[in-house]
C-alpha cells in the first residue's frame, strides 16, 4: 500500500501547480546530517552558518496555492573546522502552531478571496497568515525571520534552528515588521519598517542590539503602498514609495490588485537614522519598481543606492489568462543593476545604468552593509515558466564588469551570500555559498565558491541526501558572532 507521506500524496492534492512540483516541491522532513561527504575541500577558514528561508507549506492549502503562501522553513549549512553539516526546520510561527493544533490549514492564500472570519491575521491590512518565509537576517548572535507583507519578527537560533520567540511588538507598542528590514552588523542595530493600508502608511524604527526600542517614527505617504525593501547607510535610511501598489479603489472593497501607475514618480525618502518622519527628504526619479537593494552608502554630499530595477513592473495579460498563468507571470524576474545618487545639498537625484543583464537576489559582504561596496553577488535566471535560479553573477559595481557561473541543467540554486574568510583583509576576501538542488530528486549540494573567482566554479560540493526546495532570502552568520 502506498504510504501517505504528506498532503501532497493525498488523492485530493492540488494538481498542475508548478510551484508545488520539481524544485518547488515542499519537504516534510526536518533532518540533521553532520559531516557531509564533500567533493573538493571545505576551507578551514570558512567558519559560520549559511541560513536560507523559503516557503514550505505544511498543510494542504485551503484554496489556490501561491508560491509566497508556504510556511517559512530555514535550511542551514553549518561550517566549522573544514567540515559542513546540514539541517532544516520550519519557523514555528503563531499561525503554524494554530494550524498544527487544528490539523489543517486555517488561512486562505494570496490568490484566494479575503476571508472575514479569521481568528487573527497579519500582513498590510491583516488578511493573511504570517508565514515568516521571506527573509532571514543575523541579529546579535541569533537570526530573525521576516514576512514581506509585514508580520512578526521571529528569533531563530542559527545552529539549532529552534524558533525562540519573537520581538515583543505589543510591549514595544509597534505594529508589524516587514521583510528586508536591515541589521547594521557594525553597530548591532536592527533597522525596520512596515507598511499598512491605513495611516500611518509606513512606520520606521531602530532596535538596539539588546532588542530594546531605540527609535520609532511614522512616515507620511500619499496612500497605501507596497514597498519591498529599504536601504541604510552609516547615517541615513532610505525608504521607498514606488508606483506599484494595490489599486486604491479596489482596496476599499478589500480586493488586493497590484497595479503599476506609470504616471507617478518613484520617490525615495532619505531620513537620518534616528530622524523624525517629518525630516525625511524625498527624491523623485522615473517610475519603476525595485524588489531588492544591493547596498547604499554616503559619498560626499550624495547618498548612493545600488539596486536591481525591475524592467516590467506589471506583466501584461489577456483576458483568457488563468489565475495560474497570472501567478507565473508575476513571479518572473526581469531586473537590471542601477545606481541612484541622491544629492543631500541640491535635492536632485539621478539614476545610472551599471549593467543590463537580468539578475536579482543581490548579496554583499554583510560587514559592509551601509558602507561603500564594490562587489555584489546576484543570481541569474533560466528561461523557464517558473523562477529558476540557474547561476551566480559577481558584479564589480564600479566598472560594471561581471563574472558568471551557471549550474548544470536540471539543478536550481539559491540566493548566495558572501562568507568572509576568517582573518579577511578586503571586501571580497572569502567565499560565496549556495544550496544547489536537483529539480527531480531529493538530493542537493552545498556549493562553496572562491569569491574572487566565481567563474572557476565551486571549490567544494557537500552532498546533501535531502530535498532542499527552491526558496527566497538568505544570510551569512559569522561563527564568531554566534551566541
Ligand atoms: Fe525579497
Amino acid at each position: 500500500m502506498l504510504k501517505v507521506r504528506s498532503w501532497l500524496d493525498m488523492p485530493d492534492a492540488p494538481q498542475g501547480n508548478p510551484y508545488l512540483e520539481g524544485p518547488y516541491m515542499p519537504t516534510f522532513d526536518e533532518v540533521e546530517i553532520n559531516d557531509l561527504e564533500v567533493i573538493g575541500e571545505i576551507p578551514e577558514d570558512l567558519d559560520g552558518v549559511y541560513l536560507r528561508n523559503g516557503p514550505n507549506p505544511k498543510h494542504k492549502p485551503l484554496g489556490r496555492h501561491h508560491w509566497f503562501d508556504g510556511d517559512g522553513m530555514i535550511h542551514a549549512a553549518i561550517f566549522k573546522n573544514g567540515k559542513v553539516s546540514y539541517r532544516n526546520r520550519w519557523v514555528r510561527t503563531t499561525g503554524l502552531a494554530m494550524e498544527d493544533e487544528a490539523g489543517k490549514a486555517l488561512w486562505p492564500g494570496l490568490m484566494d478571496p479575503r476571508a472575514t472570519d479569521l481568528p487573527i491575521a497579519w500582513g498590510a491590512g491583516h488578511w493573511l497568515k504570517d508565514v515568516s518565509n521571506t527573509d532571514v537576517v543575523p541579529f546579535n548572535g541569533k537570526a530573525i525571520t521576516l514576512f514581506y507583507q509585514c508580520g512578526d519578527a521571529y528569533f531563530v537560533d542559527p545552529l539549532t534552528l529552534e524558533t525562540e520567540g519573537k520581538v515583543d511588538l505589543e510591549g514595544l507598542k509597534l505594529r508589524q515588521v516587514s521583510a528586508h528590514s536591515k541589521t547594521d552588523e557594525r553597530t548591532g542595530e536592527f533597522l525596520f519598517f512596515d507598511y499598512d493600508v491605513k495611516p500611518p502608511y509606513m512606520t520606521y524604527g531602530v532596535l538596539a542590539p539588546d532588542g530594546s526600542l531605540k527609535h520609532f517614527t511614522p512616515i507620511d505617504l500619499p496612500g497605501a503602498r507596497l514597498p519591498h525593501d529599504m536601504a541604510i547607510t552609516e547615517n541615513y535610511t532610505i525608504l521607498h514609495d514606488l508606483p506599484l501598489f494595490w489599486d486604491p479603489e479596489l482596496l476599499q472593497r478589500g480586493i488586493h490588485k497590484v497595479t503599476f501607475f506609470p504616471e507617478l514618480p518613484s520617490r525615495f525618502g532619505v531620513l537620518p537614522r534616528y530622524g523624525d518622519g517629518k525630516d525625511i527628504k524625498w527624491f523623485e526619479t522615473d517610475p519603476c519598481y525595485i524588489y531588492h537593494v544591493v547596498n547604499a552608502w554616503e559619498e560626499g554630499d550624495e547618498v548612493v543606492m545600488v539596486a536591481c530595477r525591475h524592467m516590467e513592473p506589471e506583466p501584461t495579460f489577456s483576458s483568457r489568462d488563468s489565475e495560474l498563468s497570472r501567478m507565473l507571470a508575476w513571479l518572473r524576474m526581469n531586473a537590471t543593476l542601477r545606481r541612484w545618487r541622491f544629492n543631500m545639498k541640491t535635492g536632485t537625484a539621478k539614476e545610472e545604468v551599471i549593467d543590463d543583464y537580468n539578475s536579482e537576489f543581490p548579496m554583499v559582504n554583510g560587514w559592509y552593509t551601509g558602507r561603500k561596496t564594490r562587489y555584489s553577488y546576484n543570481v541569474t535566471f533560466a528561461d523557464t515558466p517558473t523562477l529558476w535560479f540557474n547561476g551566480i553573477v559577481k558584479y564589480d559595481l564600479e566598472t560594471g564588469a561581471s563574472q558568471k557561473h551557471f549550474f548544470p541543467e536540471g539543478w536550481v540554486g539559491s540566493e548566495s551570500p558572501f562568507a568572509p574568510r576568517v582573518g579577511a583583509t578586503d571586501e571580497d576576501d572569502g567565499y560565496v555559498v549556495s544550496f544547489v538542488s536537483n529539480a527531480e530528486k531529493p538530493e542537493a549540494e552545498i556549493q562553496v565558491f572562491d569569491a574572487k573567482d566565481i567563474a572557476r566554479g565551486p571549490i567544494a560540493r557537500a552532498l546533501v541526501p535531502a530535498r532542499i526546495p527552491a526558496g527566497f532570502h538568505s544570510c551569512w552568520v559569522p561563527g564568531n558572532t554566534i551566541a
